[in-house]
């Protein structure tokens, strides 16, 4: 007899914050996984200027993906990898935006597949109207008074615009 075991995926990030092309991918993840958790990395690869702190990006996934069950939101330390193996996941999504993604991105998947062989990355790529869409920028446009309203979900705007004012 074979007992069905949920498979999770992990959709790591830093998520700062979390935008709709994030969104995208997490939503696309479940046609892949049962479910999906969405893991908030307290070290980053790439050094940013953080502005949530890592518990507030967490309490926002939860807000956006309120709807959806499936897609649960934690953060972790340490090595992505340990993390997987701690909640036994062997599926690690990322979004893939644009060629310039791809070394950064190779590079940490075949990291991390010499780290835990066992642990797939497997890339997903957005909708096309949300390629171009990054955090960073987000932070960008939001803290020099443009409007981001097309790239974060009201929960995420609301959070901005107490931060920048009503502009963003
Ligand atoms: O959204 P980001 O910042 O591009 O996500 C990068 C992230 C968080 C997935 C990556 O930095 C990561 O996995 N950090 C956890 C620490 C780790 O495992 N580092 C080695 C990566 S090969």
């Amino acid at each position: 007899m074979s007992i069905h075991r949920p498979l999770v995926a992990v959709y790591p990030g830093s998520f700062d914050p979390i935008t709709r092309g994030h969104e995208d991918i997490a939503r696309r993840c479940l046609r892949l996984a049962d479910e999906v958790v969405v893991a908030v990395a307290h070290t980053a690869t790439q050094k940013k200027n953080v502005l949530f702190e890592v518990d507030e990006r967490v309490e926002l996934i939860g807000q956006v993906f309120a709807d959806e069950p499936r897609i649960r939101c934690v953060s972790f330390q340490g090595l992505l990898v340990d993390f997987c193996r701690s909640r036994g996941a062997h599926l690690v999504i990322r979004g893939l935006r644009a060629v310039s993604d791809f070394e950064y991105e190779f590079q940490m998947a075949q990291m991390n597949q010499e780290l835990s062989p066992d642990v797939e990355t497997v890339f997903l790529t957005p909708d096309v109207h949300h390629s171009f869409i990054s955090a960073s920028l987000v932070r960008e446009v939001a803290r020099l008074g443009g409007d981001v309203s097309a790239f974060v979900s009201p929960v995420v705007l609301e959070r901005l615009q107490g931060i920048y004012g009503v502009a963003s």
